[in-house]
């Protein structure tokens, strides 16, 4: 059955859509305009993503977004959003101090930009900061596997928990994750099996970006698979349009119709 039928998604739609294995379809999106369509194309949850470093700010990793520049975007996306269920990231260096510190960034997100929960990245290192968001009241999306925010300690983006020890690990913090309240987790880029398990192991949901098709929903980054974002190919990305080209086409056009006398015309002016 479609998820089509919720007025408002909320976190506990998200549970009962696990529950009776409805798939969850999460998208980011960091403006209005595109918040609007991702909005009325039957997308869930809508993820104001920490890639908005990349693919709106043009950084090279996530690491240099603020928490200011994140609540921008939330806004915006607030806005925009009548059904889905929007969550934020919150940014590298805003929540990784202390507890409080990490309170203090989620309730400026929450309050500032009217946003309906908080995504962060990271397992038992950041145990205590959760519990200390979800006693406030916000609910938490946790984040498991590759950890873009993480990217300097582990050195690549390539998969992770592919050896044992990690695989371990990661089944005991999703785990973990549950237990202090997370309405769900992203797992980004490990193998199929172990999101597998890891998703049968906890009764909220888990989202998959890399993490093959037994999980209870995926999340891609929207320039990614609208085709924006050509230099970004990894094998779990599908592109469902070419936007590069079609945009590229329309601005060329544009500019030689400037150029030709052809723009504007006649029914054009006033
Ligand atoms: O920032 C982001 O877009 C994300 C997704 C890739 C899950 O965290």
């Amino acid at each position: 059955m479609s998820s089509n039928k919720y007025s408002r998604i909320t976190t506990k739609t998200l549970l009962e859509m696990k529950s009776k294995g409805e798939k969850i379809a999460m998208l980011t999106a960091y403006d209005y305009s595109f918040a609007g369509l991702v909005d009325n194309s039957e997308i869930d949850v809508i993820l104001v993503g920490d890639s908005a470093s990349n693919v709106v700010a043009g950084h090279e990793t996530t690491l240099p977004i603020t928490l200011d520049q994140m609540i921008y975007h939330a806004t915006s996306v607030v806005k925009a959003a009548k059904r889905a269920l929007v969550i934020v990231d919150l940014p590298f260096g805003s929540y990784q101090s202390d507890p409080k510190e990490a309170l203090r960034s989620a309730i400026r997100i929450m309050k500032e930009s009217g946003a309906h929960g908080v995504k962060l990245e990271g397992g038992n290192q950041v145990k205590d900061s959760i519990e200390r968001i979800i006693q406030a009241g916000i609910p938490v999306m946790g984040h498991l596997g590759l950890t873009p925010q993480s990217i300097y300690r582990f050195g690549s983006y390539n998969v992770r928990a592919k050896e044992n020890i990690e695989a371990k690990m990661l089944l005991s913090e999703i785990i973990m994750l549950e237990k202090i309240g997370c309405f769900g987790v992203v797992l980004e880029k490990i193998p199929a099996i172990l999101a597998k398990k890891a998703s049968k192991s906890i009764k909220i949901p888990t989202i998959g970006i890399g993490a093959g098709v037994d999980v209870d929903g995926q999340v891609l980054v929207l320039h990614d698979m609208l085709g924006m974002n050509k230099e970004f190919s990894p094998r779990f990305l599908r592109r469902y349009c070419d936007l590069d080209e079609i945009i590229c086409k329309a601005i060329k056009q544009y500019s030689k119709d400037v150029k030709s006398e052809k723009f504007p015309n006649k029914k054009e002016q006033y």
